[in-house]
């Protein structure tokens, strides 16, 4: 007889409880002294009807003893079918609750207290299904006796959850409009909806399609323990996480890569001629290969991703909130490692279902990161393979739980979201336009080139030997084989800045421009080199704020204004001495020298050749340089 695997969840007062209480009731897999017991106590308590939450809640008192995380199983079985139910409880710490009760289930019913329609958490729990790729979901409306039984507030609720059900990954998704307190349409059909045609819930578990869930497809067999008797026998114990595999099949064993065939298969002491999903076997090989537990046999043609960098969605369940840095515990099948959270991609908002930069998880959170192991991990993306697709993490110092993970695949260079924008609610934004992230992250151009990435800002008076200093310094960058660009005052006021003039807002926006250029650049792996009078200090600290902490080195090219005025290569003080151009820096307009340089070069007491060394050194003493 088949069995379903089923989880529950709700809010607080849907009503759960009474839904568990009257299928176990209905189905008559409750002991009549135990129902006695529970209708005195309704009675007592001059409850009109018999309490059938107490039958679970009894129950879950029972199984709650000892266990850390929260969730009661309850088994019932009708002539057609035996049931599991995961029932997770409804309050504070639903998430990690549905996480853990669901990560073996096949269909999830989530209940919607009639009066109240669709509410975040009914969301929540839709979402959590859909990460978790429960294949079939239910939705409950629950309590229609307390709306008349009226076919108009299912039918809302059916829109409005429809709608939300829409942006998820759920293929099969029913709603059955219910009274747990009454019986309605639970185990007997209602005789106050005959609008409503469908199947009662308990003809649902028992008929809907189940057993398709298992991956028959990739054989993947953890090795559990190595059992060696004698001599002669060397066995490898474990259970057979997806895929079917008979003797004869050749096989390789991971991480070493040898090849071999499977001599035979055996399961509590009797050979078998095959071995499929959940099945305990040993398997024997027909060469002597050194296998030791946590390695994985596989078929030769059909190997799992072997890596120790991991993209994947992670759940936070523990109220100490995720330390990145830390090294936690990865058991992935029978593997347990050192591992680390090296990049948190995102968190989500499951009620919006935005993206969200954030820098740690706390209780609950949902979202995306890059895991990075010590050991490579043997895996399949959760999609494809719950098993070898999923894992957790385990506090090193307690033991305890922390997260559930599952995975998408081999990371990938994704920058995280919010590194650039999100950070700045001032930016502006065309209207209707979304940020969807830099396409090659700059850690990986970054690795590339062999170095990082900088925005190296000169600023000064006009003749001060910004532009002079900046093109020697990018020739020898160049010639260190550095990925550089020069953005100059001139180069930019020819084109793209070239409708603007030099009153204060104009050299404001200026400067924004050009921060957003160096901005992108930067994002391309450059050293970029920004020569610019920017004569204002609010204004290169804007550009400063683009950039992450480090990457913005600002140095002040000095020279005395005597000096300038004597040099004046292209007669701009004597003009603007005799009037001719308002706004000069320097004479007509102010500059702003910066508090805090990087550097300051003297172009008055300096030659060119010992300023661009100055700049070179500052530039190696920060990590800007290739590594030779
Ligand atoms: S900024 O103030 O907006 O940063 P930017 O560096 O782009 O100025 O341009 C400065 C260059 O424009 C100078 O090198 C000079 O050749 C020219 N220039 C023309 N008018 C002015 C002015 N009023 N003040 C300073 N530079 C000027």
């Amino acid at each position: 007889m088949d069995l379903l695997r089923f989880t529950t969840a709700g809010s607080v007062d849907d009503g759960k409880s009474t839904l568990i209480g009257r299928l176990l009731y209905d189905t008559k897999s409750i002991f009549e002294d135990r129902y006695e017991a529970v209708r005195r106590t309704s009675e007592r308590r001059g409850e009109e009807h018999v309490n059938l939450a107490l039958l679970t809640d009894g129950l879950r008192a029972e199984r709650e003893q000892g266990i850390t995380i929260d969730v009661a199983y309850h088994y019932f079985a009708t002539p057609r079918r035996k049931f599991i139910i995961a029932d997770t409880p409804g309050h504070e710490q639903y998430t990690r609750n549905m996480v853990t009760g669901a990560s073996t289930a096949e269909l999830a019913v989530v209940l919607v207290d009639a009066r109240n329609g669709v509410l975040t958490q009914s969301r929540r729990h839709g979402f959590i299904a859909s990460l978790l790729q429960i294949p079939h979901m239910v939705v409950a409306v629950n309590k229609m006796d307390l709306v008349g039984y009226a076919e108009a507030v299912f039918q809302h609720i059916v829109d409005d959850y429809n709608g939300f059900a829409e942006r998820l990954d759920i293929d099969d998704l029913v709603f059955i409009p219910i009274s747990a307190l009454e019986g309605d349409n639970v185990v007997n059909k209602s005789q106050h909806m005959p609008w409503y045609q469908g199947p009662t819930l308990l003809h649902h578990l028992e008929t809907v399609k189940v057993g398709a869930e298992h991956n028959v497809i990739d054989f993947r067999f953890p090795v559990q323990y190595v059992i060696r008797p004698d001599q002669h026998f060397r066995g490898f114990a474990g259970q057979v996480a997806s895929g079917t595999i008979t003797p004869g099949e050749e096989v390789v064993v991971l991480p070493a890569g040898l090849t071999t065939r499977v001599a035979s298969i055996t399961a509590f002491g009797l050979p078998r001629e095959a071995a499929g999903p959940e099945d305990d076997v040993v398997l024997t090989l027909d060469d002597e290969i050194d296998v030791s537990r946590g390695d994985m046999i596989v078929r030769s043609r059909n190997r799992p991703l072997v890596d120790t960098r991991l993209d994947a969605d992670l759940c936070w369940m523990s109220e100490q909130p995720m330390q990145p840095e830390r090294a936690y515990l990865v058991q992935h099948t029978v593997r347990r490692a050192p591992a680390f959270v090296t990049k948190i991609i995102y968190r989500l908002n499951v009620d919006t279902l935005h993206r969200e930069h954030a820098q740690t998880f706390h209780l609950n959170d949902i979202g995306r990161v890059e895991l990075t192991t010590t050991q490579p991990l043997f895996f399949d993306a959760y999609r494809i393979n719950r098993r070898t697709g999923s894992f957790i993490l385990i506090d090193p110092d307690t033991n305890n739980t922390v997260a559930a993970g599952m995975i998408r695949g081999v990371a990938q260079d994704v920058l995280p979201v919010g590194e650039i924008y999100e950070h700045r609610p001032s930016a502006p934004t065309s209207p209707h336009v979304v940020w969807e992230g830099l396409n090659v992250a700059r850690e990986a151009r970054e690795a590339r080139n062999g170095h990082h990435a900088a925005v190296l800002w000169l600023t000064g008076l006009s003749g001060a030997g910004k532009t002079t200093v900046a093109r020697a310094l990018e020739r020898r960058l160049f010639e260190a084989g550095c990925q550089t660009m020069l953005l100059d005052g001139d180069y930019v006021r020819h084109g793209l800045c070239g409708d603007l003039g030099f009153s204060p807002a104009d050299r404001t926006e200026n400067i924004r421009r050009v921060g957003e250029v160096a901005r992108l650049f930067f994002e391309q792996g450059c050293l970029t080199l920004c020569t610019f009078v920017s004569p204002y200090r609010r204004d290169r600290e804007a550009v400063r704020a683009l950039l992450p902490e480090g990457r913005f080195l600002e140095v002040h090219v000095d020279c005395a204004l005597d000096v300038l005025q004597a040099r004046d290569p292209k007669g701009l003080y004597q003009k603007a001495l005799g009037g001719e151009i308002p706004h000069f820096t320097g004479i007509s307009a102010p500059y702003e020298p910066p508090t805090t340089p990087d550097l300051v070069l003297h172009t008055d007491r300096e030659t060119e050749a010992e300023s661009v060394e100055r700049l070179l050194d500052l530039l190696a003493r920060r990590g800007f340089l290739p590594q030779r």
